[in-house]
């Protein structure tokens, strides 16, 4: 009697698999990439397990601005707005952006209470946001073009919002670079077991750049620097993590290996 019931209870635990993985499927295929999206970043799963990243993006930000003078900011896809709130002071205004309302209640978390009426937060998608137009002197759009329905569009709400001579801090992971191919590999082996649930844009930094400088911007500043591959984050501490990196490439503006990294930050200019 056991070997048939065993056997019954194996498949029919197999199909429910089956019917489940399906429905997700077919739910995956009715939901835009937006809703996608929002609904990875609605969890602060990301977060914790970037941090150490967080604070390498935060230092270069911080170094590409250290002589810049701003007033006005606007944080793209904020995330925990790790990257834009030590930037703010009595004399800046903030506002930061992002659809995942958990993110914005980190934020909401952290702002100090003496500069609360210095920032504004939009619970919004990027691509209908509609702000302004040249508004801002200094715009941040780290860890986005790679999840957005259209790169382009973001583009060019970006160089609407931005002021003439205002300053763009763009971050690109680069699609032709063997690092970026070992981690998408890497990446198709483990979605065998747990489904990828969008994919993310492919961008080659030459062709962002070169959209860019033909809409008047100009270069400042790049940093780049690889990430540890996938797996990585589950034997090492963030801390050390953080320390592999930087003594692999080095910080800003004494990078080593610039041309070693896969994940790029780049500060330019609008022309006047
Ligand atoms: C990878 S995180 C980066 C967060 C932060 N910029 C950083 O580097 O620490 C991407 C963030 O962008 C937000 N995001 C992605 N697509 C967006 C969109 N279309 N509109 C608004 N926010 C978006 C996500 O909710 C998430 O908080």
């Amino acid at each position: 009697m056991r070997g048939p019931y065993v056997f019954n209870s194996l498949r029919d635990q197999f199909t429910a698999r089956l019917k489940a993985e399906q429905l997700q499927a077919e739910e995956r295929s009715m939901k835009s990439q937006s809703d996608l999206v929002r609904s990875v970043f609605q969890t602060a799963e990301w977060h914790l397990k970037a941090a150490y990243n967080i604070r390498i993006r935060r230092e270069t930000v911080q170094a590409f601005l250290k002589y810049e003078s701003f007033t006005r900011i606007l944080d793209i896809g904020c995330g925990d707005g790790s990257l834009s709130l030590p930037l703010l002071t009595a004399e800046r205004y903030l506002t930061l952006l992002d659809f995942s309302e958990t993110m914005l209640s980190l934020v909401r978390s952290r702002i100090p209470n003496e500069l609360a009426d210095h920032v504004e937060l939009l619970n919004q998608n990027v691509l209908s946001a509609t702000l302004r137009p040249h508004s801002y002197d200094l715009i941040l759009c780290v860890g986005v073009i790679a999840h957005v329905e259209s790169p382009n569009a973001l583009l060019e709400k970006i160089i609407s919002w931005l002021k003439p001579g205002g300053s763009l801090i763009l971050q690109n992971t680069e699609a032709d670079h063997v690092l970026t191919s070992v981690a998408r590999f890497l990446e198709r082996i483990r979605s065998v077991l747990r489904p990828k649930i969008y994919d993310r844009n492919q961008l080659r930094s030459s062709e962002l750049l070169g959209a860019l400088t033909r809409k008047n911007f100009d270069l400042q500043a790049a940093f780049s620097y690889g990430l540890p591959l996938l797996g990585m984050r589950r034997i090492a501490s963030q801390e050390t993590l953080y320390r592999v990196v930087r003594l692999a490439y080095g910080a800003y503006p004494d990078a080593r290996l610039p041309s070693c990294g896969n994940e790029c930050l780049y500060f330019l200019k609008a022309r006047p």
